[in-house]
């Protein structure tokens, strides 16, 4: 579904992203695992259309991605979640969720997506008129992902969605990720968080310095943890 080959991106002399390759088949959920400045937000934002990169291509379902603006990628069925929730704090939930479903142009629909997202998240239903601003980390991170999904993706990539979480939230937002993927949505993981990440995907690929260092199963991966300790 997601084709990214030779992908270099650099600010300035920094190279951040260094000839990389990476795939997201239809169905799947792929890890992306990196420590503090790998490139995984680099990359995410190529995906999204926010950085230009030196080279490389990046291709949707056959569909090269480089001439598109990111509101063409969410047309075709793109969503990312960014770094750091990208939610307007002093509005509400709802407010919130009403304006990720404004791409839809159909209100009948928005209002669907927006009670799956309830049904998902039932805390958020309950604080659905509160400021999102004022909810815990780990609700404003279930609002962030509630907000990637208003648009109907088919691919949802999720930038370091456990940033700065407890276990146990960390725990509910892997189970969100792990329903979604039973339910045939397409996720693309970057994460620093390992454990997470091979808790939810199929695959993985490590990430150091701008370049993939391994790639397995998440699986084997799990048989094998030193070799996380060891690559990461
Ligand atoms: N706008 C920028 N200008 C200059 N250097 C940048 C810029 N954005 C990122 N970098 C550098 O590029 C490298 C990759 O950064 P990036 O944010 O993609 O990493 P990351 O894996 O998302 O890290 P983190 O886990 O801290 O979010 C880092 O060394 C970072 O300092
Ligand atoms: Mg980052």
């Amino acid at each position: 579904m997601l084709e990214i080959t030779d992908l270099t991106i650099r600010y300035g002399p920094f190279l951040a992203v260094d000839h990389l390759a990476i795939s997201v088949g239809a169905g799947e959920i792929v890890g992306i695992v990196g420590p503090n400045g790998a490139g995984k937000s680099s990359i995410v934002k190529a995906i999204g259309g926010l950085v230009q990169p030196k080279s490389g291509r990046l291709t949707f379902d056959g569909t090269d991605l480089q001439s598109l603006p990111t509101h063409k990628r969410v047309e075709l069925g793109i969503s990312i979640v960014p770094e750091g929730r990208g939610l307007f704090p002093r509005m509400s939930v709802d407010e919130n969720l009403v304006i990720a479903g404004d791409p839809l142009e159909d209100r009948a629909k928005s209002s669907r997506n927006i009670e799956r997202c309830y049904e998902m998240f039932p805390i958020l239903k309950e604080r659905r008129w509160q400021p999102a601003g004022t909810l815990s980390g780990g609700q404003q991170q279930m609002v962030a992902v509630s907000m990637g999904l208003m648009s109907d993706p088919r691919l949802l990539v999720l930038d370091e969605p456990s940033l700065g979480l407890a276990p146990i939230v960390i725990g509910e937002i892997g189970k969100a990720l792990r329903w979604l993927g039973s339910h045939g949505l397409t996720v693309a993981l970057f994460e620093q968080n390992a454990k997470l990440t091979c808790s939810v995907a199929d695959r993985i690929y490590i990430l150091a310095s701008g370049a993939v260092r391994h790639h397995n199963r998440a699986a084997d991966l799990l048989k094998d943890p030193e070799i996380l300790d060891h690559l990461m």
